[in-house]
């Protein structure tokens, strides 16, 4: 068929129609959105000829792609998670917010509910055979002091790639930790270097990547949420120079700011006060939490997390 076939006029009316706008009944929010994606999909219809077969091919993909469990995977695959961050971004500086240390995804794995220490955790439980990494910082405000008593809530995959809860192979909260900040606003976390990780093979959302030409697999990576009261709660993480997906993130998780370059210590003296055999690795993660303040965009997101059992 070709394309273009019906006016704006007549997609505009069925989309205002379908949404329920010409009755006072509903939600006004729902309708409003409603109608302007429908309005929108009616358009790339039309534009792009999309054919019966493809449109129902492409519901079909959607209903697997939510039967898998993988929305929250397709979603950042997709830039989409990326763009609301943007989003935020732009609505703080807006709002005269600035300073902070910058946010990333979330992404689709943290696990609510990790064991909290004070100042330092190990966060392995000492079966993953990889590279012993130690991460410190200090969490600080815009005015370069200290956060005592900030919660760190750190989790990351293991040296396979994997995540305890979701791969059912670890312990439960292993390399998730929650840390308060000591007095002078420092955390210690004695953990694994993480590997990166892919898509599964037979997920719908590598099987959309390989059809946009593109890779499903995402850099090493520490995903955090830090909070403290009188602050914005941040959601971001860090990244591994070096890495070969570093700067082709399927997810779009990675920003420049965020990048560490990890320090291998080989000093036996250093070994050994570390309670170690071998050499291990550091990396250095500091934090800046904004201030909260009245008519700030909301930085916590309602979204449905689980609890390992
Ligand atoms: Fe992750």
């Amino acid at each position: 068929m070709p394309a273009n076939l019906i006016s704006k006029k007549v997609m505009k009316k069925l989309a205002a129609e379908a949404a329920g706008v010409d009755n006072a009944k509903g939600d006004a929010r729902v309708k409003e959105v409603t109608e302007r994606l429908l309005y929108r999909i009616m358009q790339v219809i039309d534009e792009c000829d999309v054919s019966m077969d493809e449109f129902w091919s492409a519901v079909g993909f959607i209903g697997k792609t939510a039967n898998n469990g993988e929305l929250g995977l397709m979603i950042p695959g997709v830039g989409i998670e990326h763009f609301l961050d943007l989003r935020l971004d732009e609505a703080e500086k807006r709002a005269g917010i600035s300073g902070g240390t910058i946010r990333t995804i979330e992404g689709p794995l943290y696990v609510a509910g990790a064991p909290l220490s004070k100042g330092e955790a190990r966060m392995d439980d000492g079966a993953d055979p990889g590279e012993v990494m130690f991460i410190s910082g200090q969490v600080r405000g815009e005015d370069g002091n200290p956060i005592a008593g900030a919660i760190v809530d750190i989790w990351h995959a293991n040296s396979k790639g994997g995540y305890s809860f979701i791969d059912g192979e670890q312990a439960p909260y292993n390399l998730r930790r929650r840390i308060e900040t000591d007095a002078k606003g420092c955390y210690v976390a004695r953990t694994i270097v993480p590997n990166g990780y892919g898509c599964p093979p037979e997920s719908a959302t590598r099987q959309l990547m390989t059809l946009l030409g593109r890779h499903a697999e995402r850099p090493a990576h520490v995903h955090y949420f830090i909070s403290a009261p009188g602050y914005r709660q941040l959601t971001t993480q860090f990244n591994f120079t070096g890495d070969k997906y570093l700067h082709t993130d399927f997810a779009f998780g990675t920003r420049d700011e965020l990048i560490v370059t990890l320090e291998r210590v080989t000093d036996a003296q250093e070994i050994r006060s570390a309670g170690l055999n071998r050499p291990f690795a550091r990396a250095r993660f500091d934090i800046v939490l904004t201030k909260e303040r009245a008519n700030a965009p909301e930085t916590i997101v309602q979204r449905e997390h689980v609890i390992a059992a």
